[in-house]
This record gives C-alpha cells, structure tokens and sequence, in this order.
C-alpha cells in the first residue's frame, strides 16, 4: 500500500513525546522519524485521520503531495503540475500558498507563488487573511498549500489540519498567558499522570492544564472539523470508523483546578463547562498555601508566574511554598520554568523532561526526582 508522506509539525522540544504519544495511536516507530520541529510519519488515510481525532500535542499535520528539483520555472512548474490537485481542492475552490525559499536559484517568493498559482489555476486567497491559523471561519474553508525551496529542492504540502490544532474548541474566556493546550498536553506527558491518581494544578490561570489533563485521561477525541473533511479525496468511510472508535475513560481520581484570582477562576470554570467536564475537574478559589489538596500521594502539574513579582507577592515564597506542599504531600511535580532560580527556591531536586519556548520564553520542563 503507497502511504502518505505526513510531516506532523510539533513545537520544537515536544518531538518527543508527540512520537510516544503517536506510537499509543497506533502508528508503527518505524514509520516516524523524529525532526526538530516535527515527526515525519509514513502513514495510512486511517492514521492520517486517528492522528486529528486523537493527538494532543503536535500543531498542524502537513501531507506531502510533491518534490523535485527546480532551478528554472518551468522545471517548478513542472514538479507542482505532477500533483493531482483535484484530490485536495475542488475547481473553483480557493488556496493559499505559503512560500518559504531558502539558498536556491528560486529565490523570490512572490514570483514563485505566482508560478505556483498558474498551474494550480484554482482562485488565490491573499494577504493575511490567507492564513487559516489566524482567521474567521468563513477563511478557513481556503485550503492551504505549502511551497518549501531549499537549496533548490521543491517540497509541496497540503495542511490536512485547518485551524491550528492547539484550538480545541472551549476557550471562550480572555485571560493572560494562558498555557497552548499543546504544550499543557506535553506537560501532563511528561509527569507520567494517567487518571488513576489526583491530579492538582493549584495556579490554573483559565485552566488549560486541568482541562487537558480530564480530556485525555477520559479517553475524549478531538471534535472539530478539519481541512481534510474537505478534500474530494475524503474518505467518508474510513472516518466513520475512527470516529466510531471510542478510548477508554481512565479518569478515576480527583482534578483540582485551582487559583487565587477571582477572574482566572471564572475562566476556568466555564472553561470545563464548554469542554463538557462539569462534575470531573473541580475548580477552587484559593491561594496555593490555603489549597486542600487530597491526602494521598497524587501529581502536582503547573505552569507558575515567571515574572519577578506578581500580585505584590515575592514569587520566591510561591515556589517555596509549592515545594514545601509538594514534599509534605509526597506529590510528583511537573512544573514549566523559567528561571533556575525560582525552581531552587522549591527545595527540590529536579530532572529536565525537555526545553521549549512558550510565548517566547524559553521555559523547562521539570520534574521533581
Ligand atoms: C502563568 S499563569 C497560569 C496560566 C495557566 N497555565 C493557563 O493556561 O491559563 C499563573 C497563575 O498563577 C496564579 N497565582 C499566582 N500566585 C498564586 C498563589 N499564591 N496561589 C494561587 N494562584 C496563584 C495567577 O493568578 C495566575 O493565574
């Protein structure tokens, strides 16, 4: 059977742990090679569909349509007239073209998008509005084509996601900073937590942790659309079976979402609602040292201030403070950080899970020994 050709883009440092999570959905260590930035995935129309429906951490799925060597335009023009584009995008339908060229003879992006655009011959959506990551619904029906050049070297994608994959659907309520669920999912991953015992994030901010944490554990797909339901080569039936499949509900232990302040709290409260986990996550207005938590040994999983000071409070007391909570309760920590500093003030000893960016900042992954 000819597989696709996926490139499963991930937030650089998850590369990891999105290959561990994509072995539990089923798709053969083999077929995925692990790249900075993403998996490349050998892969089935099935698994192409069981990655949207149940991954957590990766981005956006990209499927390679093309390749070739161009230093001309008609040899360009060649390699993307070789794609049968009637399979992606129906006539009259509207692409995007996202063009990166880099140390190639094809050097200017503009004229290589309209090259590209001739033999497509389907309409341009342009400027910003192009982009399905950053759009209104209407946009997102545009289907996006990626056009990489690179020391010559044409790569042509279809993105098989539409909106980015972090957008699950139940962010309703503004709040700062709050965690990609992308990277919340890394997280919780990374603390080795699986729902049989209590899991605590007592700063919750909107909640994002918690609710990702409940997602997973209860074994709950992915209930969006996506670019590839699109496609005139969607198969209708093949989905109806991945979407028949059902994970088991492996959440048997308390959730805690818990903050101090009164408007991250709200958020997250309607947060669980909209991601239909009323009754499964318990959201709770306190400071951390004024947190019950439950008695018996559970993982402790947060995302805490990195600022210098926040709410006036020295943030080296709140790491004391959450270090003192975590030892006395005999807790696993997964904690993001920023600052080495801040981490030592837990008084614990940590090992390094991985290293990423998060709104720019480079934080850690660590977990308590
Ligand atoms: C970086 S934000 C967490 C963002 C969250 N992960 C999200 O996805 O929205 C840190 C949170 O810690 C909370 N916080 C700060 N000091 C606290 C304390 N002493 N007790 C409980 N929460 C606290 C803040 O109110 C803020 O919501």
């Amino acid at each position: 059977m000819s597989r696709l050709q996926l490139f499963v883009v991930v937030t650089p440092g998850l590369e990891r742990l999105a290959a561990a999570e994509a072995a539990e959905i089923g798709l053969p260590a083999a077929r995925v090679r692990v790249q900075h930035g993403g998996l490349e995935v050998q892969a089935t129309e099935r698994q192409l569909y069981a990655i949207h429906r149940w991954a957590r951490i990766p981005t956006r799925v990209l499927l390679r349509i093309g390749a070739g060597t161009a230093r001309r335009w008609d040899e360009l023009q060649g390699v993307v007239r070789e794609v049968d584009w009637g399979r992606f995008v129906a006539p009259g339908a509207p692409v995007s073209l996202h063009v990166a060229s880099h140390r190639s003879v094809l050097y200017h992006e503009g004229a290589i998008a309209e090259r590209v655009a001739a033999v497509i011959d389907r309409p341009i959506a342009r400027g910003d509005d192009a982009d399905p990551a950053q759009t209104a619904p209407a946009v997102q029906a545009v289907q996006a084509v990626h056009v990489r050049i690179d020391r010559d070297r044409v790569m042509l994608s279809v993105d098989a996601s539409g909106e980015l994959l972090h957008r699950r659907g139940w962010r309703t309520a503004g709040h700062r900073a709050p965690l990609r669920s992308t990277l919340a999912a890394a997280l919780v991953r990374a603390s080795g937590w699986t729902g049989d015992v209590p899991l605590v994030d007592p700063m919750c901010g909107s909640g994002t942790i918690a609710i990702e944490a409940a997602l997973a554990a209860s074994g709950r797909p992915h209930d969006r659309e996506f670019a590839f339901q699109r496609w005139p080569s969607f198969e209708r039936g093949t989905w109806a079976s991945v979407t028949g499949t059902s994970r088991p509900d492996r959440l048997t232990a308390d959730v805690i979402a818990a903050d101090r302040d009164a408007g991250a709290v709200a958020a997250t409260r309607e947060h669980v609602t909209n991601a239909g986990l009323d009754g499964r996550v318990q959201v709770v207005r306190a400071p951390i040292a004024a947190q019950t938590w439950p008695d018996r040994p559970g993982v402790v999983v947060v995302n805490p201030p990195y600022g210098r000071r926040v709410g006036g409070d020295d943030l080296r007391d709140l790491y004391a403070t959450l270090g003192r909570r975590v030892a006395d309760g005999g807790h696993r920590l997964a904690m993001l950080s920023a600052d080495p500093r801040l981490a030592a003030a837990t008084g614990l000893e940590f090992d390094e899970a991985f290293t990423t960016a998060n709104g720019g900042i480079e934080v850690r992954c660590l977990v308590n020994r």
